[in-house]
């Protein structure tokens, strides 16, 4: 990083074109350029706003580094569709208004999940649940038309492992027409709106990828309208670097926008079927930490490598301090999968990443 920095300097002296800069101010250091400057498509962070109201430090990097957000649970279902009164925005009005006000792209995650699924909704009958997804969305999507540039309409509609949907509330109550009919209130509700399929697991499980891109073609003959595909990226370290690239490819023949969208990289091995899982590093190392950084920096590139320009929606790093990590609650394990140590410093990953979005 110090050396792309001098370079940078060095190169925009040498052109003639440094920036004007008050007298007093050192070049070098107001050239402190962050990911988002640095890459070509949009680098986002997911943050609920009440984490990163009152944290200065976090606010940096969001401000630094950002020019994306997602809200990590505050747009989400079980945020706003609470209890069987009327819904709540108060979590997410607060989101949309804390990223437009630091100028970011807001991305909605998400709008139909199995997960955390409202028991209140448990009793809805057929009719009641397609009547229940059609207002819900309609509500949500045009509360925040306009402000929100992409939605996660269905997330995690895939069973974990396989090319099967995901038995969920929703699918029962439905059937699979639940997705379809998501995608289309969506779009009623805003015509602009980038509408994702959004999915973990997709670029290591090759029969979950082929599933979804089943289903994703078979909207698209169908002319449901979508726009893109999402990526959750819980990665490991050991997960195979040329398969990640393929499956990127192969997502991206359907020419739909590609988002890596809830980015970390795991040295443990966590369950994801259950929560839990393997505890195999117990201390971070150096080495350790120049090996993640080794594979954040792989990571750029096969986006880079594999997503053509014109969809590349961009990569968003999921709670991206190892402070805040979800990785350590959600599955009762320690560990450092994020760019950031516990005191919000910059990890080798963070320059490993820097470099893959540069080469
Ligand atoms: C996680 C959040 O990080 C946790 O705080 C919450 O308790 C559960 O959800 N896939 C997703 C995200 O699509 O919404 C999940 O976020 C992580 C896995």
């Amino acid at each position: 990083m110090q050396d792309f920095l001098a370079y940078l300097t060095v190169s925009l002296l040498v052109l003639g074109c440094a920036p004007s800069l008050p007298e007093g101010n050192d070049r070098t250091d107001n050239l402190s350029l962050g990911l988002a400057d640095l890459a070509n498509f949009p680098i986002g962070g997911a943050i609920n706003e009440g984490r990163v109201r009152d944290d200065t430090a976090l606010l940096a990097i969001v401000n630094e580094e950002f020019n994306s957000l997602t809200a990590t649970n505050d747009m989400k279902m079980y945020s706003i569709a609470r209890g069987p009164g009327a819904l709540d925005f108060t979590l997410p009005d607060a989101f949309v208004d804390f990223a437009e006000k630091h100028g970011k792209r807001v991305f909605g995650h998400t709008l139909i999940w199995h997960y955390g699924f409202p028991q209140h909704l448990e009793d809805l009958e057929p009719q009641g649940a397609e009547e229940f997804i059609q207002s819900y969305i309609d509500t949500v999507v045009t509360r925040y038309r306009g402000r929100v540039d992409g939605w996660d309409v269905v997330n995690e509609a895939m069973a974990t492992r396989g090319g099967e949907l995901r038995e969920t509330p929703w699918l029962e109550k439905i059937g699979k027409d639940y997705i379809p009919m998501a995608f289309r209130a969506a779009r009623r509700a805003d015509p602009e709106a980038k509408l994702f399929i959004n999915d973990f697991n997709t670029e290591r499980d090759t029969a979950k990828l082929n599933g979804l891109l089943h289903l994703v073609r078979e909207m698209q003959a169908d002319g449901v309208p979508i726009d893109g595909i999402g990526f959750q990226m819980h990665i490991r370290m050991d997960t195979d670097e040329e398969l990640i690239g393929r499956s990127l490819a192969q997502a991206a023949e359907t020419g739909l926008l590609i988002h890596l969208s809830e980015v970390d990289i795991i040295f443990n091995r966590h369950d994801d079927t259950q929560g839990g899982g393997e505890q195999i590093v117990d201390e971070i190392t150096p080495e350790l930490l120049e090996a993640q950084a080794e594979k954040y920096e792989r990571l750029a590139e096969l986006y880079r490598e594999n997503v053509p320009p014109a969809q590349r929606y961009g990569i968003t790093f999921w709670s991206f301090t190892d402070r805040d990590t979800w990785i350590n609650g959600f599955f009762n394990l320690k560990d450092w999968p994020t760019l950031y140590d516990e005191q919000l410093r910059k990890k080798p990953a963070y320059d490993g990443f820097a470099r893959g979005l540069q080469e």
